[in-house]
């Protein structure tokens, strides 16, 4: 069923229901048709910002009866372009950024109860004004809501320790597609009463309904926190510190991200203040947060001895103050800018299993360099979670444009590339970011195709008006599937 455009009516109606406040005209809304990655321009008949479940209940009713569909946009820094209509057709945006509430904190419970709109940082912060935390960390923190991180299940730098965002949620709240309100919160550790809808929900992108409030798990504050980075000769050496540390301090790896010799150098490059902070150039090194009982620097440091004599690090340095720790998980953290500045030509959101990573990274450079041996490669990420983030570059010295230029479907190329390793090492295509409108001829290519049928009955069945995001993980009827050459996400 393909989504109708509001007419003036269905318009008057949704603005009578949000309010003078809760709307704004299409042509004064540039923040929800920006792309973080730029290459795209979302469109739409009109932006509504309802405050309460209700109002957003409300809209969803009348959208549905006018067959009318709509985008649920959270922080706008998704990078599939889930939140955004490319194709030209004028849906309705809905931003939850006035739901923006904590219902409530319970210590006892360990749970916050946050609105879609809450800003990440901000719940952050809320946790750990009681002393707690709230595991959920990635690079655009400052930006995004709850509400968007829960529809893309985000994953970022913290999984090894707190899992991804579908692991914090004890309970949802959400505005299904005929407009109905499904009352889920309960922050219940145990409850197996059928279906577990908040996991059907949590990771949707918002094609299947509304995600308007959550109940999420707070965890205790460590005591002591270290940030360290290694140099390693490969990959492989990462994952054995990575075991090493596991096995020796337990459960206290907080993040431990793989970055290549190239990140360190475009960082330093483009953001004047970083410093490389060994003696030299390198081909690999991690930065990991540690995070335990008082005093873990010192348990710590005995393992990285251990590991220098056994060469498996080649150098290690330590933050000694809070401002060291944050430049060095700049170097890290501003990995997206500093790739878009170089003119990454293709970038990837890949996974594998972790006992494959070193061979994904392998094939993945031989490959690329088989089709240009000055093509570079910037590998990094999570690498504890088998999620690493692969951006190729023109050769040094050649613009991104003059490059593509010269070698028309070269971004195809490279992409199909990366695709091909990453299924030859049994892995996913889509780690953390989700499939928006960016990844669905991919997604059909490589998905089980059980698992595809399955999801388009599921669909089909809730939202039978294809309402919900239409464009977004499904392909959209009478629409070409998509736009593979501006794909850069990572
Ligand atoms: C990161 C984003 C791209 O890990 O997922 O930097
Ligand atoms: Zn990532």
């Amino acid at each position: 069923m393909q989504a109708k455009t509001p007419d003036s009516r269905l318009l008057n109606r949704l603005k009578s229901i949000v309010g003078s406040k809760g709307w704004c005209a299409s042509d004064s809304a540039g923040k929800y048709f920006a792309d973080p990655r730029g290459h795209f321009r979302g469109n739409a008949s009109i932006v509504l910002l309802p405050s309460s479940t209700q109002q957003v209940s409300q809209v969803v009713a009348a959208c549905n009866e006018a067959q009318v569909g709509i985008i649920p946009f959270g922080g706008g820094t998704g990078g599939v372009a889930g939140h955004m209509e490319i194709s030209g057709s004028l849906p309705v945006v809905l931003s939850l950024e006035r739901m923006n509430a904590i219902r409530s904190v319970s210590i006892d419970d360990e749970t916050v109860v946050a609105e879609a709109g809450c800003i990440l940082a901000s719940i952050q912060k809320i946790a750990e004004q009681h002393g707690r935390r709230f595991g959920l960390s990635l690079a655009s923190e400052g930006s995004c809501t709850i509400g968007g991180n829960l529809a893309s299940n985000a994953g970022g730098i913290q999984v090894l320790r707190y899992g991804n965002c579908r692991d914090l949620c004890l309970g949802i709240e959400a505005v299904m597609p005929d407009g109905s309100v499904l009352n889920d919160l309960k922050p219940l550790r145990k409850n197996n009463t059928g279906f577990d809808l908040r996991h059907l929900l949590i990771g949707s992108e918002g094609t299947l309904g509304i995600i308007t409030a959550s109940a999420l798990k707070l965890s205790p504050l460590p005591e002591d926190s270290v940030t360290v980075m290694c140099v390693v000769p490969a990959p492989g050496s990462a994952l054995k510190l990575l075991h090493k540390i596991r096995n020796k301090l337990g459960e206290t790896v907080t993040a431990f991200e793989l970055m290549s010799g190239l990140g360190v150098t475009l960082a330093t490059k483009y953001f004047e203040a970083l410093r490389n902070p060994f003696d030299g150039p390198f081909e690999w090194c991690v930065v990991a947060e540690i995070e335990g009982h008082k005093g873990i620097q010192w348990s710590l440091e005995e393992v990285l001895e251990q590991e220098l004599e056994q060469g498996n690090i080649v150098d290690a340095v330590f933050a000694e103050s809070r401002s060291q720790s944050e430049a060095l998980w700049n170097l890290r953290e501003l990995a997206y800018e500093y790739n878009q500045k170089e003119g990454a030509i293709c970038s990837s959101d890949t996974s594998v299993p972790v006992s494959q990573i070193e061979k994904f990274i392998e094939l993945t450079i031989t490959a690329i360099r088989y089709l240009d041996d000055g093509l570079r490669a910037n590998c990094y990420g999570h690498i504890g979670d088998g999620n690493i983030h692969v951006n190729i570059f023109p050769p040094q010295d050649v613009s991104k444009q003059a490059y593509i230029q010269m070698h028309p479907g070269i971004q195809e190329t490279t992409r199909m590339i990366i695709n091909e390793t990453t299924h030859q090492c049994g892995g996913s295509i889509s780690a953390e970011h989700g499939i928006g409108r960016l990844r669905i001829s991919e997604l059909q290519r490589y998905a089980d195709k059980t698992k595809l049928a399955v999801m388009q009955t599921i669909k089909t069945a809730i939202d039978p008006n294809g309402i919900m995001n239409p464009g977004a993980v499904f392909e959209a009827h009478g629409q070409p599937t998509q736009i593979l050459s501006a794909s850069s996400e990572g």
